[in-house]
């Protein structure tokens, strides 16, 4: 009698470790790997692919070379379910029709140049307005808008995909033909690296970042998810987004993110219109060594970390999003769907003389790394 009991409880006992470890931990499967595929091709018949990214550590990402648009990146929660955590489009038309940036590069100037207009060496340009009376992200047809050379590679502990596109002299109305590469890279640590590169013959801004939208939970609002940024000081915006020229402190605004803080908490502190961050963040960290930002989502347990060697990030909420668009899978995206951290120079400082230089000029290289990294 006694040893059928021990046999009963035994049983339970090796039941219950069973249970546990398929609901603990889903084992997974996947080895790094790098794939290509058709994502179709342009009104004028250009074919555009698509990449899959995969690590041994169950992170699998897609890329497409049109406009090196992020379309989707799974990452597992702390019980190992994989969820996409960025906002996007299921195919190449719903880019080509209408996009916030999604998951694009964005350049040669990430952000507004007040009414499209500087001067180097005493030259004026004018590039095209496309934001109110303001240039932004590079004009009508900027770095997310074009198809990019792409080639994939896999080393030991890295996948990844080198982008290459040549932005023409007078292009979107910028001097000098601009020699961009942009790397992708993503290693067994869960980090997904940008590694920007860019040479010209002739002076010119630039500034590239990455316009990824992400939400940690995988769905519904970004506001229950914990952002810190160490940053002491943001730059003063006027009511269309130019920064004025003043450095605020952070200290008693609802920019204050140097303790970790809901993103919702102060969002509607924040004014403007519409209401929410959409603001440059002058980063207190320097180099790759410190992270700077820091976004935990509570319930999965997701969280994502951002180092960078740019004096700046844009984090923008989602303010724009209006429920108009239909994205993956028919998900509607309303405001506050998503978060952005564009790592960057600052908005507007080719008009800025005591900002950071953004002024490219022959003989110099265009370097800068920014990464993400994923833990839960
Ligand atoms: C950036 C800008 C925002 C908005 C989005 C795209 O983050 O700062 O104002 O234009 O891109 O909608």
């Amino acid at each position: 009698m006694k040893k059928a009991s021990q046999i009963i409880s035994l049983a339970a006992v090796f039941v219950l470790i069973v249970a546990l470890t398929a609901g603990c931990c889903k084992k997974n499967t996947q080895t790094m790997n790098v794939t290509q595929e058709s994502f179709g091709m342009l009104a004028d018949s250009t074919p555009v692919s698509l990449y899959t990214l995969t690590n041994d550590k169950g992170i699998n990402m897609n890329v497409t070379n049109y406009g090196g648009i992020i379309t989707s990146l799974m990452v597992p929660d702390k019980n190992g379910k994989s969820e996409d955590i960025v906002l996007g489009y299921d195919s190449l038309s719903g880019y080509l029709d209408k996009t916030p940036y999604f998951g694009a590069i964005v350049g040669r100037y990430g952000n507004r140049i007040a009414k499209g207009a500087f001067r180097i060496d005493g030259n004026e340009f004018h590039l095209p307005i496309n934001d109110g009376p303001n240039h932004l992200h590079g004009g009508i047809q900027g770095f997310d808008k074009v198809v990019w050379d792409a080639k994939e590679f896999k080393t030991d502990s890295t996948v990844g995909l080198v982008l290459h596109y040549l932005s023409k002299d007078t292009e979107m109305g910028y001097p000098g033909n601009l020699d961009v590469t942009v790397t992708y890279s993503l290693n067994n640590n869960n980090e997904l690296r940008f590694d920007y590169l860019a040479t010209t013959d002739k002076p010119t801004p630039v500034n590239l970042t990455q316009h990824s939208y992400f939400n940690l939970a995988g769905d519904g609002d970004i506001k229950e998810q914990e952002m810190l940024i160490k940053a002491s000081k943001y730059t003063v915006v006027d009511s269309l987004l130019i920064p004025t020229g003043e450095l605020r402190d952070v200290k008693g605004t609802p920019f204050d993110f140097t303790a970790a803080k809901p993103i919702g908490k102060d969002l509607e502190a924040t004014g403007g219109n519409p209401i929410g961050y959409d603001h440059n963040f002058v980063l207190d960290t320097k180099g790759l060594e410190e992270v700077a930002i820091k976004v935990t989502e509570p319930k999965s347990g997701r969280v994502m970390e951002v180092y960078t060697q740019e004096p700046g990030v844009q984090f923008y909420s989602g303010n724009f999003l209006d429920g108009t668009i239909k994205g993956k899978g028919g998900k509607v995206y309303k405001q506050y769907s998503g978060f952005c951290l564009e790592t960057q120079h600052f908005p507007d400082s080719p008009n800025h003389a005591a900002f950071p230089n953004t002024i490219l000029r022959p003989g110099e290289k265009y370097k800068t790394t920014t990464i993400y990294k994923f833990s839960k």
